[in-house]
């Protein structure tokens, strides 16, 4: 299994922020080593591979550039543990992905990944349950932990004396082969809770900052109800509203979707 790690200034893709046209070859997470295949975009959830469903954890060819993996594990919160199920999503293409959220079990996230380059571990919020595996998946794949800073915390909380490998910071661009995401703020689940939006993709991935039903739970300690509501009024419902949400938790929903209820959700308070 080749892996190797992404530079900072690869993973970020800066100059993808700075120039026109980027030289992918310098400055993105990956070249673009072969063709784009003509199915690259996907229109609705129902072009999601779902790992733990259909592949058995062996990784077989796959159009979709966007797969789920489901993970499950325990969490300790605020007193209390509970079993959790989250999504782990994998976008690329068959040379090489990132992962959205390492949550539980790297080795069943390794397996999901099979011989693909991991050009990043990104983190869409610093909360246990989408980084408690993200260390022992980049000591194993050698590739670099990406979280916004004002999650730094929580990261702590979680992985004591190890310090993420590079901030996820609003406007910056990832890239994995054809697919590009590029970095959303959206605070208030957490204070660094960030979403990725993949636009030739029609996808946002939201962590935990927009659910089908609502935004995340703002009830723990440094969540803020308002500021959440602001991230979604302010960066995910200004989408298109064809775009397909893929939360941390869960099925799958539409900015229409939220764009449609967010004022009853503003005004209901949770
Ligand atoms: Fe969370």
């Amino acid at each position: 299994m080749k892996r190797r790690k992404a530079s900072t200034k690869q993973a970020l893709g800066e100059c993808a922020r700075e120039e026109p046209v980027p030289d992918q070859s310098q400055t993105l997470l990956l070249p673009d080593t072969h063709d784009r295949p003509g199915s690259v975009g996907i229109s609705s959830t129902h072009a999601v591979s779902d790992r733990k469903t259909c592949l058995g954890g062996e990784r077989v060819h796959s159009p979709s550039p966007v797969e789920r993996l489901r993970t499950s594990g325990v969490i300790s919160l605020e007193g209390g543990e509970f079993d959790l199920e989250n999504n782990v999503w994998i976008v690329g293409d068959d040379e090489s992905a990132v992962v959205i959220d390492a949550s539980h079990d790297h080795e069943e996230i390794a397996r999901g990944l099979g011989d693909r380059e991991l050009m990043a571990i990104v983190c869409t919020h610093g909360h246990s349950d989408h980084v408690n595996a993200a260390a022992d998946l980049a000591d194993l794949t050698d590739s670099p932990i990406l979280l916004h800073p004002d999650d730094t915390e929580l990261w702590h909380h979680v992985h004591p004396g190890r310090e993420p490998d590079a901030p996820l910071l609003h406007g910056e661009m990832l890239r994995a082969g054809d697919v590009e995401l590029q970095v959303l703020h959206t605070p208030g689940h957490t204070p660094g809770g960030v979403c990725l939006y993949a636009p030739e993709l029609s996808t946002v991935f939201t962590g935990d900052t927009l659910f089908p039903g609502g935004p995340g739970a703002t009830g723990q300690a440094f969540s803020d109800f308002p500021r959440i509501i602001a991230s979604i009024r302010d960066h995910l419902v200004t989408l298109p509203g064809d775009t397909v949400v893929h939360p941390g938790h869960g099925e799958s929903t539409t900015i229409a979707e939220a764009a449609e209820n967010l004022e009853v959700w503003a005004s209901r308070g949770f």
